[in-house]
C-alpha cells in the first residue's frame, strides 16, 4: 500500500469569510499537479458549509478544527458530530493543543471525540505531542504514548486505517522554534512502535503521522526529508496562499 503524503492547513480562530474564500481559491489556483499529496483544510466551522463545496473536485479536502461527542443535546455553543458531517467535511482535527490547554480537554474527552468521529463517518486527526516542562523533564515520549492509548482506547484496527496522527509538540507551536527534524523523526518512531503495540506493526507502518508546529517554507524541506514524516499540519504558514503552496510543493518544483 502506497504511503499517504498529508500537507494540511489549521486555520485556527482567523480569517473573515471573503479572506477564507480568498485564500481557498488561492489554494485552488495554485495547486496544479502535487503528485498524489493530499491536502486537508481546516477552516473556522461557519464557513465549512461554502468552502465544501468550493473545494469539491479541487483535490482539496476540508475538516473541521474540533467538535463535540454527542449527537445533539442542551450543549449550548457546540457543535456535534451529526452536524460537522452534514456540511459536507470528511476530517475532524481532534484534541489540538488548544484544545487541550486553553480549553482544557481531557485525554477521556479526546477519546469520546474520536470515537464520535468514527460513529459519524468522520476521519479524525488526533493531536498528540508534549509540554515544554514535560521534555525538560525528560520524558516526552511516555507523554506521547499516554495520550495515544487513552486517545484511542476502544478504537479497532479497522478504524485505525482511518486514522492520522498528527504529532505536535506544545513548545513548537505558533512560537518560531520547530522541533529539529531528528526530535521529529525520533518521536514518530516512537508512536509508530506504540501503535504497532497497540495494533500491529501493519497498522503502524501504514498509519500517516504528520508533524505540526511552527513548520514554514524555509524548515519543511528538512523535516519532509526524514522517513517517519508522512506530512505536516500547518498553523500560521497555512493563512497566506503562497506559504501554503510552497510547503504543499516541497521537493516538486
Ligand atoms: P503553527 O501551528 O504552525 O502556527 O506553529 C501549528 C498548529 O497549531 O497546528
Amino acid at each position: 500500500m502506497a504511503k499517504r503524503e498529508i500537507f494540511s492547513g489549521n486555520w485556527k480562530m482567523y480569517k473573515t469569510y471573503d479572506e477564507a474564500v480568498e485564500l481557498v481559491n488561492g489554494i485552488k489556483d495554485g495547486m496544479p499537479d502535487t503528485g498524489g499529496r493530499e491536502v486537508i483544510v481546516f477552516p473556522p466551522a461557519v464557513y465549512l458549509r461554502d468552502l465544501v463545496k468550493l473545494c469539491k473536485g479541487s483535490g482539496i479536502e476540508v475538516g473541521i478544527q474540533n467538535m463535540y461527542f454527542e449527537k445533539e443535546g442542551a450543549f449550548t455553543g457546540e457543535i456535534s458530530p451529526l452536524m460537522a458531517k452534514d456540511t459536507g467535511v470528511r476530517y475532524a482535527l481532534i484534541g489540538h493543543s488548544e484544545r487541550r490547554h486553553v480549553f482544557r480537554e481531557t485525554d477521556g474527552d479526546i477519546n469520546k471525540k474520536v470515537k464520535a468521529a468514527f460513529e459519524f463517518g468522520l476521519e479524525p486527526v488526533l493531536c498528540v505531542g508534549e509540554l515544554l516542562e514535560e521534555r525538560e523533564a525528560g520524558n516526552p515520549e511516555d507523554v506521547v504514548n499516554r495520550q495515544l492509548e487513552l486517545g484511542l482506547k476502544d478504537v479497532s484496527s479497522e478504524q485505525m486505517s482511518n486514522m492520522i496522527i498528527a504529532y505536535e509538540p506544545v513548545w513548537a507551536i505558533g512560537t518560531g522554534k520547530v522541533a529539529t527534524p531528528e526530535i521529529a523523526d525520533t518521536m514518530h518512531k516512537t508512536i509508530r512502535r506504540k501503535i504497532g503495540s497497540l495494533y500491529s506493526s501493519e497498522t503502524a507502518e501504514i498509519l500517516p503521522v504528520l508533524y505540526g508546529g511552527s513548520v514554514k517554507p524555509e524548515n519543511i524541506a528538512d523535516l519532509y526529508s526524514r522517513d517517519n514524516i508522512d506530512g505536516v499540519l500547518v498553523g500560521g504558514a497555512s493563512l497566506k496562499i503562497n506559504s501554503f503552496l510552497d510547503i504543499i510543493h516541497v521537493n516538486i518544483n
